[in-house]
This record gives structure tokens, C-alpha cells and sequence, in this order.
């Protein structure tokens, strides 16, 4: 896959990520946003390696969290405070008063109750609160269920009802500045359809709810952008231009209306690789098996909603025959693939399970009692581990 590169020295499995597409991606999703004055913030969620991180930050995005790690991650890796949002429906009083300590530019308030919770801590900090109020606009994402949030059975979202009652508490409490509307209507989206009904709903909401007339001046679209997980190698970098041109379309709001986005895995999921070395090869009853030294520990996905990665077996070109991929792990689900194609498969040989560059390494588990698989990162023909060995920062380390 990386020409020049011997792997057999490497410990299995690690993450392997291509600095020059992740700074392609970076730069094309930027130019594209700043082409309609639109903002974006990285899901930071998708994966928060530090090397990662640095391309993002040197891009000009801001950061978009679900937790307060991630809010004191993304000050601690040094983006601004002022480029920060903060979502999630089970914000912790400690979370919430980090975020008002720290400034930051949004939180993303996610029912009426939270709103309370935050005029009162703000009050008590004796600071003003920036809130926008995250809507659930009950609008199908054609994605799967389990990364759905934007239906009215979904937990995330002031549901549309409580919209004015959220509005007007925000008008009378002199803790809270309210900031404008957020959407996210969910993950891996691959057709233009949800997206355009996005953008009708916000619209049709700015208006009927007169947001302008309550101080809006932000309307927050989310994430959601898909990737290609069939064929990364021919879709390495996602259509950008086709996606904020259709926003820019279909959205229907004042002009001083700023618009911004929160996008994880279409800035880092096609970036990065999940390396495992086969350990068997297993003559089931019906089927053969390959029993690799990564599992769902390392790449969950599979397991919690049926994700299909391309899986290559670069080393082999023998005749192509039928496996199942599976890991490890004590779990019937830790399965990567049923039925999968590849060349004739042998112990020792190197996997690359691709588009693992978002929603992989981040949801990593130590179940099982495994070790946290490293990360490696290449940049043309360099090959290094960490930042400090970056080689644009340094001199890079080879293996
Ligand atoms: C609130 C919020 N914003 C943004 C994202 C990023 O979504 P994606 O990685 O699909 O772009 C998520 C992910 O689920 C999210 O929950």
C-alpha cells in the first residue's frame, strides 16, 4: 500500500494515517467553506491524535466537543476558545462551568432543563452564558438508526414544541446570551436529500420563530458529510464543493446570519488505516476464517452498526477466495467482514482495513484487557510516530 515501507518490524495492530491526504482533505473542505463565508468546526469526537489535530488547527478550523475532555483537549492543543462548541445531552455540572470558565463560544443546549442548569451555574459564576439552542428538526437522515439523532424519537435536540418557551427564557435570564440555532441531524449521510431538508427546516424555523429578533446571528448545520467506505482509493477525498454549494441553495436565512458546520468523519475518515497481522487462517465447517490481531476493540464500527470497510491484503495475489475477517475478541460480533473477497490469505500476512481515519482509533476499547494500539503517521516517503518526530517540525524518525 505505501510503497517502500517495511511494516514486518512493526508491532500489530496500529493506526496508520496519510498526513498529505488528511492536509488535502483540509484544505479543500477550508477553501470550499471560506468560498460562502462558512465556518467549520472539526468533530473533534472523530479522532483527537495530536499529530491530526495539528493539521486541523493549521487549516483554521475550530473545534466542536461532547464532553468536557474534549473541550480541555482542544484548549490544551491550542485552538481558541472562541472557535469552541460544546454538544451533548448530559452535560455534567462540572462540564458546564469549565465551558462558562473557559469562555468558550458555544454551548450547544440541548433541552430546556439543561437550559436552567446553565443560567444558574452561569449566575453563579456571575458570567453570561453563550448559548445556541440545538433543535431537533424530526428530519430523517436515511442513514443508519444508530446514527441517527435528528428524528423526534432520538434524544438529542430541544424538541420543536419547546423551541418558543426556550427562546423566551433565554430573552428574560440576564445569565444566558443566546447565540442562535444548532442542528445535527446525524452520520455517514451519502445523499443530497436529508441535507436539503436541512436546510428548508432551519430556514423555515429562523423565519416562523423570528430567531433574528431574539439575537440569532449563528445557525450551527452540524456534521454528517459520508464518506466512500466501498472504495476509499477511488474516493479519497469527499465532494466538498457539491455539499456547500447545496447548502448555499437551499438555505433560505438573513444575510447576516453566520453559518457553521461541525464535520468529523469527511475531514479524517478516509485518512487512516487499521494495520493487523493475520494470526490463522481457520478451516470452519462452510467457511474459512481470518482471525486477525485487531478486533472490535480497535475498530467498533462493524460490531455496533454493521459498517463495511474495505479490507486489502496488499502482500498477496493469489487467487481470490471468500473469508470472514474476524478478530480476537470474546464476542461473536467482533467481526470486520462476512464473506469477504480477498486474494488466497496466510498467517503472517499484513491487513489494511481502510477508512479508519474517523470513529476508529477514538473509540478504541481496553476491553479484553488489550493494549491501546499505537498510531503511525506518513508523509510521502517519511514515516514517524508522534508529533515531536513530525518531520516538518523535526527530524523524522524512520523504521
Ligand atoms: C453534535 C455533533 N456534531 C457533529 C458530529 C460529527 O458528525 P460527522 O462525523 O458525521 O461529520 C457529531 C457526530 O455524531 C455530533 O454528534
Amino acid at each position: 500500500m505505501i510503497p517502500g515501507f517495511d511494516f514486518s518490524q512493526i508491532q500489530t495492530p496500529f493506526y496508520l494515517y496519510d498526513l498529505d491526504l488528511l492536509e488535502q482533505t483540509a484544505t479543500l473542505a477550508a477553501r470550499e467553506a471560506s468560498r460562502y463565508g462558512y465556518f467549520v468546526h472539526y468533530a473533534i469526537k472523530a479522532n483527537h491524535e495530536p499529530v491530526v489535530l495539528e493539521v486541523l488547527k493549521r487549516a483554521g478550523f475550530g473545534i466542536d466537543c461532547v464532553s468536557g475532555n474534549e473541550v480541555n483537549a482542544a484548549l490544551d492543543y491550542g485552538f481558541p476558545a472562541n472557535a469552541i462548541a460544546f454538544a451533548g445531552v448530559g452535560k455534567t455540572d462540572a462540564e458546564i462551568r469549565f465551558a462558562l470558565e473557559n469562555d468558550i463560544f458555544s454551548l450547544n443546549c440541548e433541552s430546556l432543563e439543561e437550559l436552567e442548569v446553565i443560567a444558574e451555574l452561569a449566575s453563579k459564576a456571575g458570567k453570561q452564558a453563550r448559548v445556541a439552542l440545538r433543535v431537533n428538526p424530526g428530519i430523517d437522515a436515511k442513514t443508519h438508526h444508530h446514527i441517527t439523532t435528528g428524528l423526534n424519537e432520538n434524544k438529542f435536540g430541544i424538541p420543536l414544541e419547546q423551541l418558543k418557551a426556550a427562546l423566551d427564557f433565554c430573552q428574560a435570564t440576564s445569565h444566558i446570551q443566546f447565540i442562535g440555532l444548532h442542528f445535527h441531524i446525524g452520520s455517514q449521510i451519502t445523499s443530497p436529500d436529508p441535507f436539503i431538508r436541512l436546510c428548508e427546516k432551519a430556514s423555515e424555523i429562523w423565519e416562523a420563530y423570528d430567531i433574528s429578533a431574539y439575537g440569532g446571528r449563528v445557525l450551527n448545520l452540524g456534521g454528517g458529510l459520508g464518506i466512500h467506505y466501498e472504495d476509499p482509493a477511488a474516493n479519497p477525498v469527499p465532494d466538498f464543493a457539491s455539499f456547500f454549494r447545496l447548502v448555499a441553495n437551499h438555505l433560505e436565512i438573513p444575510r447576516e446570519v453566520k453559518v457553521h458546520f461541525e464535520l468529523g468523519r469527511s475531514l479524517v475518515g478516509q485518512c487512516g488505516s487499521l494495520v493487523t497481522k493475520v494470526l490463522y487462517v481457520k478451516k470452519g465447517q462452510q467457511k474459512q476464517f481470518v482471525i486477525t490481531d485487531a478486533g472490535m476493540t480497535e475498530l467498533l464500527r462493524p460490531a455496533l452498526y454493521q459498517a463495511v470497510h474495505k479490507i486489502e491484503n496488499p502482500g498477496s495475489e493469489n487467487p481470490i477466495q471468500p473469508y470472514d475477517v474476524v478478530g480476537p475478541i470474546c464476542e461473536s460480533s467482533d467481526i470486520f467482514a462476512k464473506e469477504v473477497m480477498l486474494p488466497k490469505t496466510s498467517r503472517g500476512d499484513m491487513l489494511f482495513i481502510r477508512s479508519c481515519g474517523a470513529y476508529a482509533q477514538s473509540m478504541s476499547l481496553r476491553y479484553n484487557l488489550r493494549s491501546s494500539a499505537p498510531a503511525y503517521f506518513f508523509r510521502q516517503k517519511e514515516f514517524f510516530s508522534n508529533l515531536s518526530n513530525q518531520p516538518e517540525l523535526s527530524i523524522p524518525v524512520f523504521v
